[in-house]
C-alpha cells in the first residue's frame, strides 16, 4: 500500500471518530437529515431516491462500497429490507458501521477490504452504491 493511501486511511479514521461526537451528529441531522457519521454529501432524500431507482427490496443484495460508517448502505437496508455488504478500509468507520448495523437490526456484512478486490466467494449483487467515493 502506498504512503498516500495510508495517509488517506488515517485521515478518514480521524473523521469517523469525530463523526460520532454528539455535536457532529446534530449538525449532520440538520444538514443531511441522517445521523450515521457520514463524510459525504448525500442527503436522506437522495438516499431514499436511490432506494427507489435501484428497486431495493427484501431478498435483494446491495453492495455499498466506500461505506465509511455505514452511510447510505445501512439506511437503505433498513428502509427496504434488502441485505447489504459494506466495504471500506478505515477501521474506525467499519467499527461504527458494525455497531450501527446491529442497533438498526439490519442483515448485512462489514468487510475491511478495497472494493477493487473483495474477499467474497459470491460476488453477485443486485445493486451497488457509493457515496462520494469515485472522486
Ligand atoms: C467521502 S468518504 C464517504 C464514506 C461514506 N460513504 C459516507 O457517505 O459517509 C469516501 C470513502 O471511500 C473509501 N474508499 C476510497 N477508495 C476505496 C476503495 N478502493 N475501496 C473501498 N473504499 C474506498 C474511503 O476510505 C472513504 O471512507
Amino acid at each position: 500500500m502506498s504512503d498516500e493511501s495510508r495517509d488517506l486511511i488515517e485521515e478518514f479514521d480521524a473523521r469517523y471518530r469525530i463523526g460520532e461526537e454528539p455535536v457532529m451528529l446534530r449538525i449532520e441531522r440538520a444538514v443531511t437529515g441522517s445521523d450515521y457519521g457520514a463524510t459525504s454529501y448525500t442527503t436522506r432524500g437522495q438516499a431514499d431516491r436511490l432506494a427507489d431507482l435501484l428497486d431495493l427490496a427484501p431478498g435483494k443484495r446491495l453492495l455499498d462500497f466506500g461505506s465509511g460508517a455505514g452511510w447510505p448502505g445501512i439506511h437503505l437496508a433498513r428502509s427496504t429490507g434488502c441485505d447489504v455488504v459494506l466495504t471500506d478500509l478505515p477501521l474506525e468507520g467499519l467499527r461504527t458501521a458494525n455497531r450501527r448495523m446491529r442497533d438498526d437490526g439490519v442483515r448485512g456484512t462489514v468487510i475491511a477490504a478495497t472494493a477493487a478486490s473483495l474477499p467474497l466467494q459470491d460476488q453477485r449483487f443486485d445493486a451497488a452504491t457509493s457515496s462520494d467515493v469515485l472522486c
